[in-house]
Order: C-alpha cells, then structure tokens, then sequence
C-alpha cells in the first residue's frame, strides 16, 4: 500500500529527527524518504544523512541540499520539481531551537522557513498530508490547563523561539484549508525511555548535570512547579505514526506527559538525589533569588560556580512553570495504537544511567 508513499523530512539531523527517520524506515517499510538537508563547509548533505540511515536502507532514502532559510528551501530547480510531483507526505521538524537568537533570526528559520514548506507543500500534486512540528511551549507563560486547540490567548513568551513557534503555528493553522496538516506539539523532549539514549544534553539535563556533581543545589524555584518531558522514542512514533493518520488532519496534538504523567520538580530533584547521592535540592522563591540572591552570589564566588550562576539564568523559568497540558487528542488517537506517554518517574533511572555511563555526552556508550 505504501510502495506510492515519499516522505518529505526537514530535520532529520536534529535530536528528534535522526529517531524519527528510522522509526519511518522501520515502520514503513514500502516507503522513500527525502530528507531535505543543509550542506555544511566540510560535510555533503548525503555524508550527513550516511550517519543516520544504514547502508541497507540507502536505496529508498533520497538526500536534497536544501535550507528553509532559503528562497525555495534552497532546493536546486529539478529536485524541487521532482518533489513537487512525487511527496506524498511532508514531515517539518527543521527549526532553530535556541533561546538566545534574536527576533529576526530566529523568525527566519521558524516562519519564514514553515512559510517556505507551506508554499512548497501547496503545489505538491499528490501530497496526501503535512505534519508540522511544533512546540508545547507556545503556551508560553499561561500557568492553567492549555488545551490543544487553543493558541493565542493573551500570553506573553519567555523568549524567541517560544514567540516564532507560535507565529509559525498560527501560519500553518491559517493553510489547514489548503494544505491537509496536523500540528504536534511536544513538551520538553528527553532521551530514549528505554535506553536512556541521548544526542541531548540541552534543557533538563544541564541543570541535572550541575546537581549530580554536588556544584549547585538551590532551586530558584518551587518544589511542585511541573516538568513535562516527553520521551525522544514516544515522540517519534508518535508523529511517525500521525502524519499516515487521516482522521488527524486539522488537529493540533500535545505530545506531552501531560497532568498524569508529568512531575514536579521536587519528586524529579529527589529521585535525582537519590540517584546521584546528592544533598536534597534547596527551594528559593525566585524572585527574591534573582533581585537579591543572586546579586550577591555573582559577587562572592568565582570560578564554576560563578559560571553556573551566569550560565543557569537561561533555564529560570522551568523552575517555576506550573501549566499542564491537556492531552485529549493525543489520546484519543495514539492510544488505539498502543502509544501513550510513559509517566516521567517510570523512566528517570534510565535517563540518568546514560547521562553517567556517557558522561554527559562526551563519551560514547557501547550498545547493550
Ligand atoms: N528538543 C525539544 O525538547 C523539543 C521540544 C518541543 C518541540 N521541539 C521541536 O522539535 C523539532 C526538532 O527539534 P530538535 O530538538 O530535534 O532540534 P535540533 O536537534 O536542533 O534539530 C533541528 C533540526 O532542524 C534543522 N534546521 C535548522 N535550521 C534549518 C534550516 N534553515 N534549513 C534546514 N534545516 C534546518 C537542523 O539542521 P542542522 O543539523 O543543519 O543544524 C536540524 O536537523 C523542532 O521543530 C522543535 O521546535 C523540540
């Protein structure tokens, strides 16, 4: 059934997207992949996708030197042509995901670049469906239950890549009359649930990271603020098995563990404790942490803890999120397949058992 189907991919190099290229191959096993691929100075895209697809997957997986970033995704005429006539399905995953670019910058890859795949997916003759990856955290500073349909409701955003996401989405919403798609949004996505595997070491794991080496242990924080992470092999499988699912289109999906399966920061921050035999986590009211505490802190010490002072301003607000994300979708379609998001206390061990045994990414961990 599937021998017609070719999967257009935009970031497949990225954390989610190397998962979500080899669950495609593994569970459409009839289907081509093109996998559009930004070129670097000293790596081809085809050498850049040779690390992620195995050799004897190659034949069905095309390689296209492309940037969203470009005028037509910066395809060359002919394979734009050729994709126009033969996707059947888009998957966008490619985005900036850092905090710290500007306005502009991050504008022209997360909607200018969505833009782009949007024109792109309108004259392709035979696409059957689009889903586009988004974010959780669109919700941005909302501190109640969001619901997957709502988007724009007055909120403020803690940073750039949480306002263009939300631009982004709003786009794509306003082509779901011209383009069949679905928009998943993920919360905080983590390593593998079952290995603990991870190309990640952004997000969570920075803040786990000072905490397991005994440098830093005061949370400028509250103990019950929630932490919705979400599993890299959930999250693939999930939108790997959506964009084929017909009665998805027009929806939006929280990929998120959701008010059942999330935690809080301090049943997270013990387990870690435990794990790591670290002193318990000490809970400072934040503001009071950031106009008085801390001023003085970046007077008093040097050195790593200086460093950590500077470096942990970045993820202040995850200490203090208390919004949930309904998931009423999400498992009103996943469940009937048998996906649903493990609870984030069932797989923590594995998770840290991998930061420890890779230390911290830096070394390579041999398979089981
Ligand atoms: N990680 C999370 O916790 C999380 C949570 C919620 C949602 N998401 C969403 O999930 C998606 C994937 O995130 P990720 O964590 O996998 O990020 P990632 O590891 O940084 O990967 C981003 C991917 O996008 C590609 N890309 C960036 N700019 C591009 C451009 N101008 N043209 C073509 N490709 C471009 C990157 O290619 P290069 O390799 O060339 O840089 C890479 O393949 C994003 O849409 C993100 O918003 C992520």
């Amino acid at each position: 059934m599937n021998s017609e189907e070719l999967i257009l991919v935009t970031g497949a190099t990225g954390f989610l997207g190397t998962q979500l290229v080899r669950e495609l191959l593994d569970r459409q096993p009839h289907a081509r992949l093109a996998l559009l691929i930004r070129g670097r100075p000293d790596q081809s895209g085809h050498q850049r996708a040779d690390l992620i697809v195995p050799p004897d997957e190659r034949h069905r997986v095309q390689v296209h030197s492309g940037d969203v970033g470009q005028r037509n995704c910066g395809l060359e005429t002919t394979a734009w042509q050729r994709l126009s006539a033969e996707t059947t399905r888009v998957i966008h995953s490619a985005a900036t995901v850092r905090f710290d670019h500007s306005l502009d910058e991050a504008r022209r890859i997360n909607v200018e670049g969505t833009r782009r795949v949007l024109d792109f997916a309108v004259g392709m003759r035979q696409l059957r469906s689009l889903a586009y990856v988004g974010t959780a955290y669109v919700a941005g500073e909302r501190s109640d239950l969001v619901r997957e349909s709502e988007l724009a409701v007055g909120q403020s955003y803690r940073n750039t890549y949480e306002q263009t996401k939300a631009e982004a989405e709003a786009l794509v919403r306003s082509r779901l009359g011209s383009v069949p798609g679905v928009i998943l949004r993920p919360s905080i996505i983590v390593g593998d649930s079952r290995t603990g595997v991870t190309s990640s070491f952004k997000m969570m794991y920075w803040p786990l990271k000072i905490y397991a080496r005994r440098l830093w242990r005061t949370v400028p924080g509250y103990p019950d603020a929630v932490l919705d992470i979400v599993p890299v092999d959930f999250v693939a499988a999930s939108v790997a098995r959506l964009v084929f699912d017909g009665t998805a289109l027009g929806s939006t999906v929280h990929l998120c563990a959701g008010p059942r399966g999330s935690a809080t920061i301090q049943q997270v921050a013990r387990r870690a404790a435990e794990y790591f035999d670290a002193p318990e986590a000490r809970y400072v009211d934040p503001k009071l942490f950031f106009a008085a505490i801390r001023p003085l802190l970046f007077i008093s010490l040097w050195g790593r803890k200086r460093r950590v002072l500077r470096d942990g301003r970045a993820y202040r607000d995850y200490f203090t999120m208390r919004m949930q994300f309904d998931t009423t979708n999400a498992e009103r379609l996943l469940e009937p397949a048998g996906l649903r998001p493990p609870p984030v206390l069932d797989y923590l061990d594995r998770l840290f058992h991998y930061c420890v045994a890779s230390d911290w990414g830096r070394k390579p961990v041999s398979a089981q």
